[in-house]
């Protein structure tokens, strides 16, 4: 039967991406132009400045993909765009250039979510066996999904207050340490070593949710504390403690899930999904099991549009097409 092939727009953040991507499952071409330099100096993403860059950037972004992928619209089928979640004037860049190209090659619509998107990354490795948990971490998510069949996601578990992402780049900023902060925790955690018991915050008996808001305010007590008693403590040390608290507790509450829902596949996705401390333990942990662990390489974990063109796919696959009313939604649920 005949390939698909999909165009994928994401802008929901920080990177303006286009990527093409063939049957949801290889990669044609996947290009991403980050502005992590523009938001550094304010020591977080601007929104504004976000949405500006999106728009500066997309015409080239476009190009350059359909350049690298070395394809013309006659073999694209469709064109699948973040809808949400994610900052609505960010989003909107995308959603609108979507729009206007679907009407003017004539191309069918679909509208994605960007967690589904991270999802999907990891097909563009290893193909789906189902069910499947997910683990989600990123600097706006931070969940627990089980999927029994392609694009149908139960939510078993998620933050009740800040992404796992948010709170290493609060640390991280803390800590003197430029945006995003994560990677930057991730090294000093590995010359540091965890000489500090910051809390775990495992909630209810039972319970698969996430919160990390108190282990961030015991950190910035711990570090205000020191600084009045003169304590010395070092900032390798706070990263490897903090990295500890939180990998474990990650680390359990999937582990734990995935033998309760006795799934076959444990998939992880997100930007925290690139942090060393956490691949080590979950691949140590799952060790011990015979669930196969799953984590994409580096450049898949982080926001891109390979991975909203695999998530469109399935949706398109499924039918789902958006009209050209489609609008942004900021708090899309999954
Ligand atoms: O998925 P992503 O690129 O964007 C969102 O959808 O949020 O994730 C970005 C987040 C940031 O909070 C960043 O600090 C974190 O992922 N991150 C890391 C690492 N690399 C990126 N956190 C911990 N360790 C890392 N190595
Ligand atoms: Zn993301």
């Amino acid at each position: 039967s005949k390939d698909t092939i999909i165009l994928g727009i994401e802008t929901s953040c920080d990177e303006t991406a286009v990527a093409i991507v063939k049957n949801g499952t290889e990669i044609i071409s996947n290009v991403v132009s980050s502005q992590i330099e523009s938001h550094k100096r304010f020591g977080g993403v601007v929104p504004e400045i976000a949405s500006r860059h999106h728009v500066e950037q997309m015409t080239l972004v476009l190009e350059q993909a359909f350049d690298e992928g070395q394809i013309t619209w006659n073999e694209i089928d469709a064109i699948a765009v973040t809808e949400g979640p994610g900052l609505v004037g960010a989003l909107l860049v995308g959603v609108n250039s979507a729009k206007a190209l679907a009407f003017a090659k004539q191309k069918p619509l679909v509208g994605v979510h960007h967690i589904a998107g991270h999802i999907y990354a990891n097909r563009l490795e290893q193909e789906f066996d189902f069910p499947l948990l997910a683990l989600i971490v990123s600097g706006g998510h931070t969940e627990l999904v089980i999927m029994k069949e392609h694009g149908q996601y139960e939510v078993i578990g998620e933050t009740r207050d800040d992404a796992a992402g948010e709170a290493y780049d609060k640390v991280a900023r803390m800590l003197g340490l430029p945006y995003p902060g994560g990677p930057h925790i991730d090294r000093l955690a590995h010359e540091g070593k965890e000489t500090i018991d910051f809390p775990r915050a495992w909630l209810e008996d039972g319970s698969y949710d996430f919160s990390f808001s108190g282990l961030k305010s015991a950190v910035i007590n711990k570090i205000h504390n020191a600084k009045q008693r003169g304590e010395m403590l070092k900032d390798e040390d706070i990263a490897a403690s903090f990295q500890a608290s939180v990998v474990e507790v990650l680390t359990k509450k999937t582990l734990r899930a995935a033998k309760e829902y006795k799934v076959k596949q444990v998939i992880v996705a997100g930007g925290v999904a690139a942090n060393k401390g956490l691949r080590t333990a979950l691949a140590n942990a799952f060790s011990e099991t015979d669930i196969p662990l799953y984590v994409p390489p580096l450049s898949l974990c982080t926001d891109n549009a390979a991975m909203i063109a695999a998530a469109g796919t399935i949706n398109y696959w499924n039918g789902k097409r958006a009209g050209l009313d489609l609008n942004a939604n900021a708090s899309l649920l999954l």
